[in-house]
């Protein structure tokens, strides 16, 4: 079984079908891209999975469980979290204190927990746990800058670090090196490599950046018009015609290297 499971997912806005008769597998441990010209309608697949909007046909489980309609909280909770194509922080926060904001939102804490006073045990625990997130994604050089000071590189790692600690099984990235520069780029690429690798965190990965997806994703999805167009391994996605011919007359065409 895959840890998700996406079947005829359709999302209409009016007259347009934004995604239609959408069908997705990703498997536990891997690393998935989801590509596609931009409209193509990979933000709408993702917000239909994260629970951000509710489908119009069709259904997602994630570890075999119905999640499509489900609220974002509730589908976060059960371990599948989003990050945001734009950057969402808490700008006079530092960065711990983002970390630690957001694993209270995610915390299971309850009143029964301050009554039996286990919320302080709990609260070192976040703390120790906030920060071990923030040091292994590599902001612990600037954990205690404000959000709003840091470069904008940091600030998009910032964000992969608040889905984090909400412990998740499946974390989904919109577009994490959108406006980066190579060397930017490049540590995303690793720390998104890392967090599989050494965190055994699966990946899904919306992104119009060909070459970060090449280089990270074992199992690449291209989506057109809403459709799925192909399907397969980065070899098979770059030498397939109809992949090339939807990136055709777009700025998305490949670099040199490939
Ligand atoms: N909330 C919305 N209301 C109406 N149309 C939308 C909305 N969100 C996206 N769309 C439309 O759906 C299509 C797919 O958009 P999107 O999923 O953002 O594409 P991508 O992320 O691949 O660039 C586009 O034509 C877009 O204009
Ligand atoms: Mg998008």
């Amino acid at each position: 079984m895959a840890l998700l499971e996406v079947r005829n997912l359709s999302k209409n806005f009016g007259g347009l079908a934004a995604v239609s008769e959408f069908d997705l597998d990703v498997e536990e441990g891997t690393i998935h891209g989801i590509i596609g010209p931009n409209g193509a309608g990979k933000t709408t697949l993702f917000n239909v999975i994260s629970g951000t909007y509710r489908p119009s046909g069709g259904t997602v489980k994630f570890e075999g469980k119905l999640i499509a309609g489900k609220r974002p909280s509730a589908i976060a909770a059960m371990g599948a979290v989003r990050t945001f194509q734009h950057t969402a922080l808490f700008e006079d926060f530092d960065t711990m204190g983002n970390v630690s904001i957001a694993r209270h939102l995610h915390a299971k804490e309850t009143i029964w927990g301050a009554i039996l006073g286990t919320a302080r045990k709990m609260e070192l625990a976040n703390e120790k746990r906030a920060e071990e997130i923030v040091e292994f994604i590599g902001l612990g050089e600037v954990k205690h800058e404000l959000a709003v000071n840091l470069s904008h590189g940091h600030q998009r790692t910032l964000n992969v670090a608040m889905a984090v600690a909400a412990e998740p099984r499946l974390l989904m990235l919109d577009e994490p090196v959108a406006g980066m520069n190579p060397s930017e780029t490049a540590e995303m690429t690793d720390i998104i490599r890392k967090l599989r690798n050494e965190w055994g965190i699966t990946v899904i990965l919306v992104e119009h950046d060909m070459r970060t997806v090449m280089n990270l994703c074992e199992h690449i999805t291209v989506i057109n018009f809403g459709k799925k167009l192909a399907e397969g391994s980065p070899d098979e996605i770059i030498s397939n015609p109809e992949v090339i011919e939807a990136y055709l007359g777009s700025d998305d065409i490949l670099g040199e290297d490939f």
